[in-house]
């Protein structure tokens, strides 16, 4: 075949894998934009069902994901990264705040939890969001596979004191697990840290500014 047929055959073939190509093109940008809303509200969805478990029983006002801010590091909660605090309300007033916080120092790394706790430093509930824990060891502070991590609902920086916030073979008032006190540790402490930040910045977490 010359070298003009082969150009003068391939122009068409370009011009319709062009053509293709653009058609292609715009039914993703459709499909895109037509979905686009539905993935927004899904995950809108999905976090407000994530964040409820740590408010059992409190009412509030609207959605739980409605007042978000961002702590920026450097700050004093645990963990190596921004957290995303959920303010919530009932009546206007301020009533829990949630922190999404890492314990830094889990068995296998870091453990992802969210911190319910009130407007009086009351601890609301907590859940591990994400976790490497061994299973059958550490991942029984998942609620999935335990009730530990229930154990700290209603407790605060004086209830019990703060030199009890530890498992009980140290000395401290929460239950450990056999043969595996690494993760319970890690996940006390950052409980612990996450309170002591409230109890000292209560005002900043509630202060007006919605950085959402
Ligand atoms: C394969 C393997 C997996 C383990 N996983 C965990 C774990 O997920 N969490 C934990 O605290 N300890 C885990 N351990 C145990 C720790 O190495 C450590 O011995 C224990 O946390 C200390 O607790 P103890 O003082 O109550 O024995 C694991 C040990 C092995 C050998």
């Amino acid at each position: 075949m010359t070298q003009e047929a082969l150009t003068s055959s391939g122009w068409p073939s370009a011009l319709i894998l062009a053509g293709l190509a653009a058609v292609c093109t715009a039914m993703v940008a459709v499909t895109h934009s037509a979905t686009a809303p539905r993935i927004a509200a899904n995950e809108q969805a999905y976090l407000e069902e994530s964040l409820q478990p740590v408010l059992q029983g409190i009412d509030y006002d609207g959605k739980l994901s409605e007042s978000t801010m961002i702590i920026t590091l450097p700050h004093k909660l645990p963990g190596n990264e921004d957290v995303p605090v959920y303010r919530v309300y009932a009546g206007g007033e301020p009533v829990a705040a949630l922190f999404v916080v890492r314990a830094m120092d889990g068995f296998s790394g870091p453990i992802r939890l969210l911190v319910g706790v009130d407007s009086t430093g009351v601890v609301t509930g907590v859940r591990v969001l994400e976790h490497r824990e061994t299973p059958g060891l550490g991942d029984l502070i998942d609620s999935a596979k335990s009730d530990w991590i229930l154990q700290f609902n209603g407790k605060s920086l004086v209830s019990p004191d703060a030199p009890l916030w530890a498992i009980k073979r140290d000395g401290g008032d929460f239950d450990q697990f056999t043969g595996a006190s690494i993760t319970p540790r890690a996940v006390i402490n950052a409980i612990k840290e996450t309170l002591a930040y409230f109890g000292d910045n209560r005002e900043y977490v509630f202060a007006e500014v919605d950085s959402k």
